[in-house]
């Protein structure tokens, strides 16, 4: 038997849009059925991650691996054999779906678009896979605009799983919904890749919305990854001081620790992906940000089977603690 290949491999991807550096040299693994969250404020270049992955961008430099296929250079008609092995969930479900066409067409297209199965049979699949997102068969002959979003972003779940892909892009695929519905989406997501075991990239602004599922965290700030760890590592012991600011500003369950915690102000935006800082692109908005970190890039700490990118983060397992410096003190 044969080790099934990681699902998806990047390699120092580089995306720049014209003189906008979106992505700039990010590297990272996710192994069969296995789940990464790629979280980070707006702006830091997720989507670009995601978009490069589906190919609706061609990256500037590096390399994509997808289920061990280099698709890097393929063209439009390479690409088509290795389509089914990744499919993409937007954001915003009402954006993404065509409004001519009915729910059973979109869920359908897919399958249509790779040939060779009877309609009949393809219907059929279609009325099991709305049911296993949890939506009647009957939804097939509405229109994506008769739903309401939750369940329009649950017709666009079907749509990316009927082909049944190894790998899963799910781009803040509850963040354009109503807060009500955002759980049992989310619930609907975990459940789904619990049961079928397809990995997946999950993009999120909210670091809260992936403590339970998933596998490895991986923390993106203007175009870089500065750390990279298993959930329970992260959430326990964070090491980069911007993965400790995201984690201090995260919502809390607990009442009583929601008033004890302090929260971490990070101060102004995120500076312009145009223009980054010299050193650690961070330091403009680190509260522990001494010279060197505007003269030198940090170098990747190896941290558990992870990393971290910050000069306060030693081989030693020495960590900074941004919860502690509200002071003037000077740092090494
Ligand atoms: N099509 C585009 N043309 C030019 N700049 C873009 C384009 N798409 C995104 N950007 C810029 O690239 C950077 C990263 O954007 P994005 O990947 O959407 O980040 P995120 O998903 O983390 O919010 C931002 O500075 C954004 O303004
Ligand atoms: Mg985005």
């Amino acid at each position: 038997m044969t080790a099934q290949p990681n699902a998806l491999e990047i390699e120092d991807l580089v995306l720049h849009y014209g003189p906008v550096r979106a992505v700039d040299g990010v590297s990272l693994t996710i192994g069969p059925g296995r789940v990464t969250a790629l979280v980070g404020e707006s702006g830091s270049g997720k989507s670009t991650v995601g978009r490069c992955v589906v190919r609706l961008v061609k990256p500037t430099a590096g390399v994509v691996r997808i289920a061990g296929t280099d698709v890097t250079h393929l063209s439009r008609r390479q690409l088509r054999p290795h389509r089914s092995a990744v499919s993409i969930v937007f954001q915003d479900p009402a954006a993404s779906l065509d409004p001519r066409m009915l729910v059973g067409e979109v869920v359908a297209e897919p399958l249509r678009l790779s040939g060779r199965m009877p309609r009949r049979e393809r219907e059929a699949r279609v009325a099991s896979e709305l049911e296993r997102v949890g939506l009647r068969a009957e939804v097939a002959r509405r229109y994506p605009h008769e739903l309401s979003g939750g369940q329009r972003q649950r017709v666009s779940i079907a749509r990316a799983l009927i082909s049944e892909p190894r790998l899963l892009i799910a781009d803040e695929p509850t963040s354009a919904l109503d807060v009500s519905v955002q759980a049992s989406v989310l619930n609907l997501l975990a459940d789904l890749q619990r049961d079928i075991g397809f990995a997946c990239l999950f993009i999120t602004h909210d670091l809260s919305a992936v403590e339970y599922l998933a596998d490895d965290i991986a923390v993106m700030y203007l175009g870089q990854l500065v750390e990279k760890g298993s959930r329970e590592r992260i959430f326990a012991r964070p090491a980069h001081p911007y993965t400790q600011a995201l984690l201090a500003a995260a919502p809390v369950a607990d009442p009583v620790r929601q008033r004890q915690r302090q929260p971490v102000l990070l101060g102004d935006d995120l500076p312009s992906a145009l223009d980054p800082p010299s050193g650690c692109r961070f330091r403009t908005r680190c509260p522990l940000a001494f010279d060197r970190c505007a003269s030198e890039v940090p170098a990747q700490v190896a941290v558990g089977d992870g990393m971290a990118a910050c000069h306060l983060v030693q081989p030693d397992g020495t960590r900074p603690d941004v919860r502690a410096a509200d002071t003037s003190e000077v740092l090494p």
